[in-house]
């Protein structure tokens, strides 16, 4: 499939926005969908609906395969070694969550450490805050750089001998430092320190490889990815799935009920309870082909030949400051204005059609180490273009003019 022309796939851009063309840049919060991911949405509700992994009647089984087949697609996606590693939850949040309570019920007791970054969404940021309420755990932070990254080193500083499991970002969604997460995880794997990532940002723009990264749990967006909203994914190792208390109870995560005694169903449905998002997984099945007929290598190189664009771009207007330099650094574009409001630049970009997010990203803790309230953060999908970025510099000096 041809970037050039990748717009085409995408309805929502057949619209206007205050009569202008759309120059979508805030993929980091939630991406744009591709026709064929809404279409298979309305095919399945007009043509296959039935719930999954219940009754025997043949829309039953077959949209029990269609569920089934999507995980295997993600399997292969991520490289992970087994198709019931992937555990589909309602969102990156939920994956999170899910292994903080699995993980925290089983392991963690006052006293142990959990140790995140200072660039940490709320999403792995509350769930772990929870632990320290319920269980009296402690939560150690390690620190970013100048560049707003985060390093191996610093990570290293802070593991003690407390230190129970490490949750951390493979790319800020505010600096878009990408985190050298593979040789974090080997360093504390020889320390025998199970890791999560926080794969939300980086699932949509990098190749993943489960079994190369060897970490033990892995979230991802699916609303990010091209797919639908209400759908999570958390990789986690066969070994953590086996070991783990279910996170939720009800209807198809058990395998025996009796007045007495409960037994939990196999992987993966021990940690999936009750009706699932039928819908959005069947039909991330497409974003998963959309994605694989553009390619990720093509993908990274477009993304990267913009971000090298945009910054260059945004370096020359004299009128912003970027924050974070990191030497590594995904598709997101944060930044500031002198005097001006973050709130106020994405409102008046929004007149000229320019969508950008303006707020704290939910990473308050990283807004208070820079000493700054909100930002004003342009991020990349596949769809974006050098056109567009040139868009959002020309916004930004009417903006300026406007306060001057
Ligand atoms: C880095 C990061 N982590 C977690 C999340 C939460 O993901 P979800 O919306 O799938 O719950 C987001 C979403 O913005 C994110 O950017």
């Amino acid at each position: 499939m041809n970037l050039k022309n990748i717009k085409k796939e995408f309805p929502i851009f057949r619209n206007k926005v205050h009569n202008n063309d759309l120059v979508y840049l805030d993929s980091a919060n939630s991406s744009q969908k591709p026709l064929v991911v809404v279409d298979r949405i309305y095919d399945f509700y007009t043509k296959e609906f039935s719930n999954v992994g219940r009754s025997v009647h043949y829309l039953a089984v077959a949209a029990t395969n269609l569920y089934e087949n999507t995980r295997s697609s993600v399997q292969k996606y991520i490289n992970a070694k087994d198709k019931n590693e992937i555990v589909f939850t309602k969102g990156a949040t939920e994956a999170i969550n899910l292994v903080a309570n699995s993980f925290g019920q089983k392991y963690l007791k006052e006293g142990d450490e959990v140790l995140l970054t200072e660039l940490e969404h709320h999403s792995n940021y509350v769930p772990w805050h929870y632990l320290r309420k319920s269980k009296g755990i402690k939560i150690e932070f390690a620190e970013i750089n100048v560049n707003g990254e985060v390093t191996l080193e610093s990570i290293e500083k802070k593991i003690t001998k407390k230190t129970k499991i490490i949750a951390i970002t493979h790319l800020s969604n505010v600096t878009g430092a990408i985190l050298p997460v593979k040789e974090i995880i080997k360093l504390a794997h020889s320390k025998g320190i199970p890791v999560l990532i926080d794969g939300c940002q980086s699932a949509p723009h990098l190749k993943l490889d489960m079994q190369d990264l060897d970490c033990d749990f892995y979230a991802i967006s699916c609303h990010k990815m091209y797919g639908p909203t209400g759908l999570g994914i958390l990789y986690a190792k066969k070994k953590w799935l086996e070991e783990l208390p279910p996170y939720q109870g009800g209807g198809g995560m058990i395998n025996e009920v009796k007045k007495e005694s409960i037994s939990y169903g196999d992987l993966p449905n021990k940690f999936e309870a009750g009706t699932m998002a039928t819908a959005q997984v069947i039909a991330f099945d497409e974003s998963i082909k959309f994605l694989n007929k553009i390619g990720i290598e093509n993908i990274v190189k477009h993304e990267n030949e913009l971000m090298d664009y945009g910054q260059e771009l945004l370096r020359r207007n004299n009128s912003v400051t970027l924050i974070g330099n990191p030497k590594n650094k995904g598709a997101v574009l944060s930044f500031t204005m002198k005097d001006i409001h973050p709130h106020d630049i994405a409102t008046i970009l929004d007149e000229d059609g320019v969508a950008i997010r303006a707020g704290h990203h939910c990473c308050q803790i990283l807004h208070d180490k820079l000493g700054l309230a909100a930002t004003a953060r342009a991020s990349l999908g596949v769809y974006n273009t050098k056109d567009d970025l040139d868009q959002l510099n020309s916004s930004i000096n009417k903006c300026k003019k406007i306060f001057e």
